[in-house]
């Protein structure tokens, strides 16, 4: 099916963040575009703000005072829906609530040709519920862009059940015309990326009301070591915690409650405290006067490492061991061994779950957590039992400044910061595996719709299944089993990967 001519009128409902964004990229793609809004003035001022942004790309040269300048001649606002009679395309972006959006499509079903499409950039709300609720169901599809529309690359086009099969293929092939990579996904709650991207505010909010880890030592586990672009604090606080907080129960509810996406108390707490993030000034940060600096926890200078042995199979740890002999420093290794680096006594293993208190009872250990790439990262975290905890930590810091790492101390926490946020993202992954969504689409949904720095799923490949099952099974004995549940296709390949 072929994309929309770019002749082809478009309408854009909704002039806030999202719908200026799309009416950009559908006037960037060469379509008359009708921006609506009920607002008075702000489909004016929407199109004011892309015009501002243009202007600046002309000034640094990025874009030829010509090519803004028909881009901004494409854009039109609208003052009443009784223009939209040619628009071969709807797109709303008003507020994200299911009878309002209804409402809207029902009015504009009065307007429009049967053929029209009507596009909702829901972002949680069924678009079956949507879709069911027309007189010709069969036009509504979802199309739902990410923040900031006009540069994020991904379109999760949303095939309700409800949608014909050509309206879906048109859709698919205009948000590719409009430069975007165009994914298909169903209308499951939270679709797949803000659902796969729950566990990235949850695991950080558990570990803040749970155990108490401070704000800044999350966010920078997850940046510096885990290679997110944005820590979550930083990044709800960037979202709006009254977004993210709706969109969390949004998906709690539609799951029947599964205490899985259950919303966090902390947030809910902050939402009615107006704390909200960055548009209010302050969050889990404080914004003003100022963009804060958080406090990140740091281990003083350790000892520098004698005696190093590698022991067993450090999987995806293993680069450590490379990095410490390209840094000088001897090490033995020992094949067919408990997985584990022995600093001058001291046994460094990679988190399983587990409590660093419970691998004491073997043998002096400190757990650190998954780092995205060990040779490159820039802090390790680290985690100390109750026993003799100061020496044993010194040790390990002083191992990973040697690497030239910076070294955050945790208490003992199961699944530390980025082992228990990875792996519940590559669980919930794994659970749309049994939806029928592959592998590739699930990587690329999150590579593309949130800038993971690798999908979920590659990164369970990475830390390998039989572990993420553990760290997971780890979790569930000591925290409770409804949240840390095992995917049943992360099981197999658990046991696929064991059993090869
Ligand atoms: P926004 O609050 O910035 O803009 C919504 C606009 O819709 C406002 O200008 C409001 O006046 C207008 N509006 C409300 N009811 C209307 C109606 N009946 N007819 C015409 N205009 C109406 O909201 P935002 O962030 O742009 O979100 C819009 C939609 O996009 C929501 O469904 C949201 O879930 C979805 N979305 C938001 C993302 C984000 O990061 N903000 C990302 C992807 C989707």
């Amino acid at each position: 099916m072929a994309a929309l001519p770019s002749s082809a009128e478009v309408a854009v409902i909704g002039a806030g963040t999202m719908g200026a964004g799309i009416a950009r990229v559908a006037a960037a793609a060469g379509h008359p575009v009708l921006v609506y809004d009920t607002r008075e003035g702000a489909a004016a001022r929407a199109i004011d703000t892309i015009r501002t942004d243009l202007d600046r790309q002309v000034e640094r040269g990025k874009l030829l005072r010509t090519d803004a300048e028909s881009l901004i001649g494409r854009l039109h606002p609208a003052l009443h829906l009784d223009v939209m009679g040619r628009a071969r395309m709807v797109i709303e972006a008003i507020v994200e609530d299911r009878d309002a959006k209804i409402a809207l499509f029902r009015d504009v079903e009065r307007v429009v040709l049967p053929d029209a499409i009507l596009a909702t950039n829901t972002s949680s709300i069924s678009v079956n519920a949507i879709g069911g609720a027309l007189k010709h169901p069969g036009r509504c599809v979802g199309m739902h862009f990410f923040n900031p529309a006009h540069l994020m690359p991904l379109v999760e086009v949303v095939a309700a059940l409800t949608a014909s099969e050509e309206a879906i293929e048109t859709v698919t092939a205009t948000a590719i015309a409009w430069g975007k990579r165009a994914i298909r996904v169903n209308s499951t709650p939270g679709f797949v990326v803000n659902r796969v991207a729950r566990p990235y505010y949850a695991e950080a909010l558990r570990a803040r009301s749970e155990f108490f880890a401070g704000l800044g030592d999350v966010d920078a586990a997850l940046t510096e070591s885990g290679g997110f672009r944005m820590g979550p604090f930083r990044l709800m606080d960037m979202i709006g915690n009254d977004v993210n907080y709706a969109v969390t129960r949004s998906v709690f509810e539609a799951f029947g409650y599964d205490r899985r996406f259950a919303p966090s108390l902390l947030q809910q707490e902050l939402v009615d405290a107006g704390r909200l993030g960055r548009k209010t000034g302050r969050g889990y940060y404080a914004y003003e006067p100022q963009v804060p600096e958080p406090h990140v926890e740091e281990s003083p200078a350790g000892p520098a490492p004698s005696r190093v042995v590698a022991h067993g199979d450090l999987g995806v740890a293993a680069p450590l061991v490379a990095l410490a002999r390209a840094r000088g420093i001897l090490v033995e290794e020992r094949a067919g061994d408990a997985p584990r680096i022995e600093v001058d006594g001291v046994s460094l293993k990679l988190t399983d779950g587990a409590l660093a208190t419970e691998h004491e009872r073997v043998r002096p250990t400190v757990l650190f957590d998954l780092a995205l790439d060990y040779e490159t990262c820039t802090r390790i975290v680290i985690a100390t039992g109750l026993a003799d905890g100061a020496r044993r930590g010194a040790v390990a810091a002083g191992f990973f400044q040697a690497l030239g790492k910076r070294v955050t101390p945790l208490s003992d926490i199961p699944g530390m910061i980025v082992m228990r946020t990875v792996t519940a993202i590559a669980n919930e992954a794994s659970t749309m595996l049994s939806e029928g969504i592959s592998d590739e689409t699930i990587d690329l949904a999150m590579t593309l719709g949130v800038s993971y720095p690798l999908g979920p799923l590659a990164w369970g490949t990475r830390i390998g299944w039989a572990r993420v099952l553990t760290v997971l099974e780890n979790m569930s004995r000591l925290l409770g089993p409804e949240r840390y549940r095992p995917a049943y296709v992360l099981r197999l390949r658990a046991l696929g990967a064991a059993a090869s």
